[in-house]
């Protein structure tokens, strides 16, 4: 998703738009949370194309989806590495899985000439 800036939003650099084509997805690390927790994002394209970027962080628990294994993708679905819980690339719903319904956090993107950056308002 490309969009407007989130109030107080962090503009953080994710990458040129040929780095990001040439991979799967990329993740970009955040600021660390208030309790000093590290904090994640993944970006990649959707099933239309379309730019996403969501935390690595699972909705049924709160570890990261990839359960530290730097694998996301199965099916063209991101997966959760501890449950198997599935989530759409198109809008972060759960779509099987523990957590079924739940949505992924999602970060706006803003693309600037040949650049993406994410918009981290923290959450
Ligand atoms: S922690 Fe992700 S499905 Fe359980």
């Amino acid at each position: 998703m490309i969009s407007s800036a989130p109030a107080r939003a962090v503009r953080v650099l994710v990458g040129t738009l040929e780095e990001l084509n040439a991979r799967e997805l990329t993740l970009v690390k955040l600021a660390p949370d208030a309790e000093g927790r590290p904090r994640e994002a993944v970006v990649l394209r959707d099933e239309a194309g379309q730019w996403r970027c969501y935390r690595n962080l699972c909705r049924h628990l709160p570890v990261p989806l990839d359960g530290g294994s730097r694998r996301f993708l199965v099916a063209g679905e991101l997966q959760c590495g501890t449950h198997g819980a599935r989530y759409r690339r198109s809008d972060g719903v759960c779509v099987a899985g523990p957590c079924k319904g739940t949505l992924l956090i999602a970060l706006a993107l803003q693309q600037d000439g040949e650049r993406l950056y994410l918009l981290d308002a923290g959450q």
